[in-house]
């Protein structure tokens, strides 16, 4: 049976995952953490929730033990744009964060999943189909902390027997919680935009192409990898996912299909522009599908389709 402890659990992701992970492992064996307490208190209040900065090493090992936790969801991380107006908190979040996750994983013998991104690649990567092992050299502080931090967890999978299991998560869209300050965010900013005011003003440029997934996409995902047969599994920490590859402009068509006056315009971010050039256009998710038998369910249209309808009903009823 799991007994999972989520790190950074009122973020976009970990507000869905702790609620998709107590539907399937039971509340009682779900412990949401994070350093902050605002959040949904549908989160705070479905299972067990306490407070921790994984900074503190110490406390962690304690929820663990209380909790009799046997594996870590590490989610607490500085996306990229926060990340480059703070590099130094970014570095201490994404990289001690991860170390003393791993550590007490390596002491009391759990299994560990950790997201990587994207943003491991660089502009010296093949931008399309970029397959799962080549060139990784990032220039964002969050992309450098990812790619150490995909190869710690390599590190302590081989050194030390600790189940590591990771996925280069793309843009993640979602209508739960806001996301957190990433280059990728206006792809979930242009649909709220879109069923509250018709139209969307754009900081990434024209043509510009990401990988994207939805959010049922991402929490397939993330419990398939978690619970594949390690006997499978070449490739622990990270896995390329892909779902879809969009520029703004493809995600504005595709809304206009319902909401037919919408109008997408542009203002450029230089700073998250230069970030989203030096990112894959598309990534090569053979791998994936080869060793766990990752597939997704959503293309662009199907989740335009469910994002619109989930945020009328939540915004008009607001
Ligand atoms: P988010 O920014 O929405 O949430 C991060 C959470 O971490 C917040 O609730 C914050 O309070 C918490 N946090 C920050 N510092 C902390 C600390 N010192 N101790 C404890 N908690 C702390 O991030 P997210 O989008 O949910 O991302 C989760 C993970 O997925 C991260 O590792 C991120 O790099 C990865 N990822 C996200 C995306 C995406 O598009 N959302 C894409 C690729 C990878
Ligand atoms: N969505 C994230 C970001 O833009 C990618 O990891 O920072």
């Amino acid at each position: 049976m799991k007994k999972i402890m989520l790190t950074g659990c009122l973020g976009q992701i970990g507000t869905e995952l702790t609620l998709h992970l107590r539907d399937r492992y039971g509340s009682n064996n779900v412990l949401a953490t994070d350093c902050s307490i605002k959040g949904p208190s549908e989160v705070m209040e479905s299972g067990p929730f306490e407070v921790l900065d994984v900074l503190n090493a110490d406390r962690m090992a304690e929820l663990c033990d209380k909790y009799k936790i046997n594996t870590i969801i590490h989610l607490a991380a500085i996306l990229s744009a926060v990340g480059e107006k703070n590099p130094q908190r970014a570095f201490d979040v994404n990289m001690i964060g991860l170390f003393n996750v791993l550590e007490v994983a390596r002491e009391k013998h759990l299994q560990v999943f950790t997201p990587s991104s994207i943003a491991v690649f660089g502009k010296s990567t093949p931008q399309d189909m970029t397959p799962q092992d080549t060139i990784q050299r990032p220039n964002t502080i969050y992309g450098v902390t990812k790619v150490a931090g995909e190869l710690l967890s390599d590190y302590y999978y081989t050194k030390f027997g600790v189940d590591t299991r990771g996925i280069r998560l793309p843009g993640i869209i979602s209508h739960m919680a806001m996301p957190g300050g990433g280059t990728t965010d206006y792809a979930v900013h242009i649909f709220y935009e879109a069923v509250k005011n018709r139209r969307y003003t754009s900081f990434i440029a024209k043509g510009t192409k990401m990988d994207m997934i939805y959010m049922p996409d991402c929490l397939k995902a993330i419990t398939m990898l978690l619970e594949a047969d390690p006997a499978r599994l070449q490739h622990r920490n990270s896995f390329n996912i892909a779902s879809m590859s969009v520029a703004p402009e493809d995600v504005a068509k595709e809304i206009k299909k319902h909401i037919p006056d919408f109008e997408l315009t542009y203002d450029v971010d230089p700073v998250r522009q230069a970030i989203a050039e030096s990112w894959p256009n598309r990534m090569d998710d053979r791998c994936a599908r080869e060793e766990w038998d990752w597939e997704p369910d959503y293309d662009l249209a199907a989740t335009t389709k469910d994002m619109l309808e989930r945020l009328s009903a939540k915004l008009n009823a607001g």
